[in-house]
């Protein structure tokens, strides 16, 4: 097997790019697909100052090591979800990466800073755990890049990923979803810029970027994660791909290229229909915000600092309206 760039000998093969690659092209092909991934989607400017979502994993630390490689200023944000021993290892993980490489890690921990955790909060809001955990992570990554000024926030999302959610969403035909599940969410009051550097590449070649650069990652999965659907729809999907390699891009980027726009209006008319949380001012379409209640039912509190009476959430109370929303009216479609 050899380099399709150098002739020299290749450690992996890609097979919907039909080509095989040594260490160093590799590297290169990896930088190549995230820069080709921004250009196209104009996901990130030059200047930018850039907060990469980081949970210890293979793909939250390629993105930042790649968007670091690119020249971006980016600094890291790990949040403690209170998931026993999986979540005080994950956080060395990402500790490490940052004071080896002189990084700026922010931090945030769900069970200090708002007295719940995930397993509490998933069971005493009859949620499923990573449902619960999506919804605390999106409010708390949101939070953390409007308080810190950043421009955009990177998640390490990755093709096999968004695939498989594409692929959960059209399914169940969850129309206002797929109308929302692109690589680039634009800012919006309240909301920062959201965006997928990795999209145009898979878990395998996550991993294998991790290898080849040296980054310890926490190879184990989330313990609670244990028979998602999401899952079952990864392992679909890699069986698609074997028999015919390139399904996964070819229905991902075929689904953004012609169909992602018939669903936009479902999702905007969404949008108009948000107003400011009563409890901590984030945008939502209800009078508290899910994460509000799901804080209330977990028995936690938000801090003071998102509002101002706070301990316990008081769902009648009335708060000042977060830091960066137009107002409790409704706010435009950007
Ligand atoms: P997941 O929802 O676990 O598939 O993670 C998707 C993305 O969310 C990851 O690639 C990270 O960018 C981010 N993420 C997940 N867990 C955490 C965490 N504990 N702290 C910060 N970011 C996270
Ligand atoms: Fe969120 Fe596992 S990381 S439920
Ligand atoms: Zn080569
Ligand atoms: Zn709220």
């Amino acid at each position: 097997m050899k380099c399709v760039v150098c002739k020299g000998p290749a450690v992996i093969d890609i097979r919907r790019h039909n080509a095989n690659f040594c260490a160093d092209h590799f590297l290169e092909q990896c930088r190549r697909q995230v820069t080709k991934a921004i250009d196209e989607f104009s996901m990130i400017e030059r200047d930018d100052r850039v907060l990469v979502a980081v949970s210890g994993g293979k793909d939250s630390l390629a993105v930042w090591d790649l968007l670091v490689a690119l020249g971006y200023r980016a600094d890291g944000l790990y949040i403690g979800l209170g998931i026993g021993d999986y979540s005080a290892v994950s956080a060395t993980y990402a500790r490490d990466f940052a004071t080896a490489r002189g990084l700026h890690l922010v931090e945030v921990d769900l069970p200090d800073a708002y007295g719940y955790d995930i397993p509490t909060g998933s069971r005493a809001a009859r949620r499923a755990p990573c449902s619960a955990c999506g919804l605390s992570k999106r409010h708390l990554f949101d939070k953390a890049a409007l308080d810190g000024g950043y421009d955009v926030l990177v998640t390490g999302h990755n093709l096999d990923d968004e695939a498989a959610v594409l692929f959960g969403n059209t399914l169940h035909w969850h129309t206002e979803y797929l109308g929302r599940q692109l690589p680039v969410l634009p800012a919006r009051d309240g909301f920062p810029r959201k965006v997928k550097p990795l999209v145009r590449l898979t878990e395998r070649e996550t991993a294998a970027y991790c290898v080849i650069r040296g980054i310890d990652y926490l190879v184990e999965e989330c313990p609670m994660a244990a028979g998602n659907r999401h899952l079952s729809y990864k392992a679909a999907l890699n069986d698609i791909e074997a028999a015919s390699p390139g399904a996964k891009h070819a229905f991902y980027f075929g689904f953004l290229d012609r169909a992602a726009s018939h669903f936009a209006a479902e999702a905007a008319s969404d949008r108009e229909e948000l107003g400011a949380c009563r409890s901590c001012g984030a945008p939502t379409t209800a009078e508290v915000c899910a994460f509000c209640r799901l804080v209330e039912r977990a028995g936690g509190h938000v801090p003071s600092s998102e509002g101002p009476a706070s301990v316990p959430v008081a769902l009648g109370a009335t708060r000042a309206p977060r830091a960066g929303m137009a107002s409790v009216e409704r706010v435009p479609a950007p």
